[in-house]
């Protein structure tokens, strides 16, 4: 298996992200399996992503978050669409930054060192099939460098899946 760096501190944050999709796009190759390639763009991240305490998906169904691979502490398994950092980015189907969580009214604490935090909701064929959800112990981040680069992230981790990979979902859980 090939070897994972992190890309140059002196580079710009979009050189570094697209070194990362780079080395995702390497590191998932000809795999589609959805829970495996979910592992692995986490492991990956948590590896590469400097200040951050938690890395990992939840998947949508039945109008709810429920948690997939990840990297960090244990976390909260279930959050409802629309609750939560995570369920607001599920309901509106875009990423949420939130530079102080204390200050992000329902946010929901699963690390208690968590500051700060980001949520791309992943979107295929107009359906969130989950979110890509990280957190920092430091406080703002995230900013709009960090939300561009990691929804070129999701955007590498949807297209390794086929359609036949991708958890099944209810037809209303279209977004309008
Ligand atoms: N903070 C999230 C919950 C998930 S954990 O951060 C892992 C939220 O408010 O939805």
């Amino acid at each position: 298996m090939q070897t994972f760096t992190r890309a140059d501190s002196a580079g710009t944050k979009a050189v570094f992200y697209r070194q990362i999709c780079e080395q995702l796009d390497e590191l998932l190759g000809t795999e589609t399996n959805f829970v495996a390639n979910a592992a692995n763009t986490a492991a990956l991240l948590f590896q590469l992503l400097p200040d951050v305490n938690w890395v990992g998906f939840y998947l949508a169904q039945n109008k709810e978050l429920i948690l997939g691979p990840f990297q960090g502490k244990p976390a909260c398994v279930r959050i409802p669409f629309g609750k939560g950092v995570c369920g607001r980015a599920a309901a509106e189907g875009s990423t949420i930054v939130v530079p102080d969580v204390e200050s992000f009214p329902g946010h929901i604490a699963c690390d208690a060192a968590s500051r700060s935090e980001i949520v791309v909701p992943l979107i295929n064929w107009g359906k969130v099939v989950g979110v890509l959800d990280i957190d920092s112990a430091s406080p703002n981040r995230f900013d709009e460098d960090d939300r561009e680069g990691l929804e070129s992230i999701a955007a590498v981790f949807l297209a390794a899946q086929t359609s036949g990979d991708l958890p099944e979902f209810d037809e209303d859980e279209s977004l309008d």
